[in-house]
């Protein structure tokens, strides 16, 4: 049986009978299988499951999606039920931000001023933010966060090693459609002829791993393979997995975001770099 609750009280009361460990996966509703992934990865490893959907204004520019993102909260419900996740929190703006936007927020550090956080000022200080209050309010022992936003993992972890925050975040794959396109929730935006374009990032992507297991420039040959007619590149870059310099040889990022049409969609994948012979 799935709970649902939408305020703290309820959460803490909820929260104060569960007995082992809790897993909890954060997510802004829209549910699809990558959510599914993580939902699934919490089921396994963790004694209880909670799930939150809030979608979280603080992480929006003015510019951006937030009136028109996707709100599915009882097709959302149904997949929890299923996935097993025992309870569902899903707070209204005010419960999570009763006294207006927060004035003291997390400071992503440099690495949040890069990559996605040159494009959208201020969406890391947003998503770290309320990534720590939820972690305040749900008490998880383990947090699970998609590779697909590999950004946010990275600073996640980061977060909660800097400021030691007793519990332990799992990275899960990327799950993606037959195509390659990586599950997003934006990807409902996508016009049919959008959608058939937007398999230039994980086609990027692709070539640019295969280039760097042979010896070539992982990054020049996934910029070469994206098609700059149907898609516009915001960046495509390399760089170790923890997002710093690339690598010469060795473990490796890569790393693209682009728009098609007005949606702007993401996408990474591991690279093994071999040193050119
Ligand atoms: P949202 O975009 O709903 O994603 C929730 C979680 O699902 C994130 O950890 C994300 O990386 C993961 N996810 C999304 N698509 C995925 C895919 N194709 N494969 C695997 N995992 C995937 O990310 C957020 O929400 C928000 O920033 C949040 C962390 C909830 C804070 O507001």
């Amino acid at each position: 049986m799935t709970a649902l609750v939408h305020s703290r009280d309820d959460l803490a009361g909820a929260r104060a009978a569960m007995t082992g460990t809790v897993g909890v996966v954060m997510t802004m509703g829209a549910l699809h299988e990558g959510h599914r992934a993580l939902l699934r990865a919490a089921r396994e490893q963790s004694d209880h499951v909670i799930a939150t959907i809030f979608v979280n204004p603080l992480q929006f520019g003015p510019n951006e999606d937030f009136d028109r993102y996707p709100r599915t909260l009882d097709a959302d419900l149904a997949i929890c039920a299923e996935a097993g996740v025992d309870l569902v929190f899903a707070p209204d703006r005010a419960e999570m931000y009763p006294s207006g936007e927060p004035m003291v927020r997390v400071n992503p550090g440099p690495l949040g001023e890069r990559l996605e956080g040159a494009s959208r000022p201020g969406f890391f200080h947003g998503v770290l933010t309320v990534v720590l209050k939820l972690l305040q309010v749900t008490r998880p022992h383990l947090a699970f966060f998609g590779e697909k936003d590999y950004q946010q993992l990275t600073l996640v972890r980061r977060m909660v090693r800097d400021l030691d925050v007793p519990v332990r975040i799992v990275g899960v794959p990327t799950v993606r459609e037959p195509d390659g396109l990586a599950l997003s929730s934006r990807n409902r935006y996508l016009a049919p002829a959008e959608r058939q374009a937007a398999q230039t990032l994980s086609a990027a992507l692709r070539a640019g791993v295969e280039a760097a297991a042979q010896g070539r420039d992982a990054e020049a040959v996934a910029r070469a393979t994206f098609d700059s007619d149907t898609a516009k590149l915001d960046y495509l870059l390399l760089t170790d997995p923890d997002l710093g310099p690339a690598p010469a040889e060795g473990p490796g990022r890569l790393l693209v975001a682009a728009w098609v049409g007005s949606t702007r969609l993401i996408d990474n994948a591991a690279v093994e770099v071999v040193a050119a012979a």
